[in-house]
């Protein structure tokens, strides 16, 4: 029988493909109509005849999936964010999962600061306004946004970043250059706050109150989802504005619909979606909305970065060996594990 096999669930950029070409692993690539990802019955028809699965975040890789092959080595996601992968079901089964940290953390903070301005400065509407001819003369009170660096009045604004992991942190840094007071909340990092000159502890309460512009970049848990919900909206100032590069469901859309349609913040700004593709009704309407298609981490070089980091994720799968960048280590040391390796 082959060896060496990857299912790798749609094309991946270039730089990817050539590790595992130069590993001698036979790739399987899933092609799909535009814009249609993989089906279920192909990805679980995939993943029964691999070796090593490559998904995508699009993909749910649930227990059903892990459970389809007693044979498989590993799962390498080309993403830093793991929802879609039912970790707790891979360590039970003996699969090491792996992600690509790291090598997008600036290039998502970018696109985080992107939105900011974007939203507070209401660029995509001037934008419209534009292209749609409707530009016939200079006014004093046309489209007056939000103000992200203190201005002509000298007040700082407050940034607030929930999730003060990589991206929070590199957020957080391109506020120097804005002079911007930042707060930041994240439970699992008190220390890394208390002790960073970038940011000023704050609970979350606090941190909506005070904040003109709120930024998430926690990980979507039980415990995250929904953690912006109608009270959370509610709490924030009337003119301040949310934004979400992180995962979708950790914003209660409904509630955010709401939110911005009758004025409890000022605006939003997102690249990602509750129920993706799909919007929350009335989402698109709000004309206090920046919306992106998901594609924080999408520069050429960052994508090619992550491709060759899931591929060499994958290699040491193949080769039976603990993969750099794997997020349930401990599997390494179950007997579930050991019986797969063989
Ligand atoms: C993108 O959303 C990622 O998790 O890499």
């Amino acid at each position: 029988m082959a060896e060496n096999r990857v299912f790798v669930t749609r094309q991946i950029p270039e730089p990817g493909m050539a590790i595992l070409r130069e590993f001698g692993a036979e790739t399987t690539v899933f092609q799909t109509q535009e814009d249609r990802g993989v089906e279920r019955a192909d990805l679980l028809a995939g993943v029964k005849s691999c070796d090593v699965l490559l998904p995508l975040l699009t993909e749910p890789i649930d227990r059903e999936v892990l459970g389809a092959n007693d044979e498989l080595l590993g799962v390498a996601q080309m993403a830093v964010g793991f929802n879609n992968i039912d970790v707790g079901a891979a360590t039970e089964l003996g699969i090491p999962v792996t992600n690509t940290p790291g090598v997008l953390t600036e290039t998502t903070a970018d696109c985080t600061w992107a939105l900011i301005l974007a939203s507070a400065r209401l660029i995509p509407q001037a934008h419209n306004y534009m292209v749609g001819g409707r530009y016939k003369l200079w006014g004093p009170n046309l489209m007056l946004g939000h103000d992200v660096g203190p201005g002509g009045s000298n007040i700082r604004k407050v940034l607030g970043v929930v999730g003060y992991g990589r991206i929070g942190e590199a957020v957080a840094k391109r506020a120097m250059g804005f002079d911007m007071d930042v707060l930041a909340f994240d439970p699992y990092s008190r220390e890394a706050i208390d002790g960073s000159e970038l940011a000023t502890w704050a609970d979350l309460g606090e941190l909506l109150e005070r904040s003109d512009f709120v930024t998430l970049h926690c990980l979507l848990t039980d415990e995250t989802h929904h953690l912006i919900g109608e009270a959370e909206l509610r709490r924030m100032k009337s003119d301040a504005h949310l934004i979400n590069a992180a995962r979708g469901p950790i914003v209660d859309e409904k509630a955010l619909v709401r939110a911005l349609r009758e004025g409890w913040i000022g605006g939003a700004g997102l690249d990602v979606y509750e129920d993706e593709p799909a919007m929350a009704e009335g989402l698109v309407e709000c004309e206090n909305a920046v919306l992106l298609p998901h594609i924080a981490s999408a520069s050429k070089d960052t994508r090619g970065l992550m491709a060759s980091m899931a591929a060499t994720n994958a290699v040491a799968h193949l080769r039976r060996e603990p993969a750099p960048n794997v997020v349930n280590p401990e599997v390494y040391e179950t007997e579930a594990y050991r019986r797969r390796v063989g």
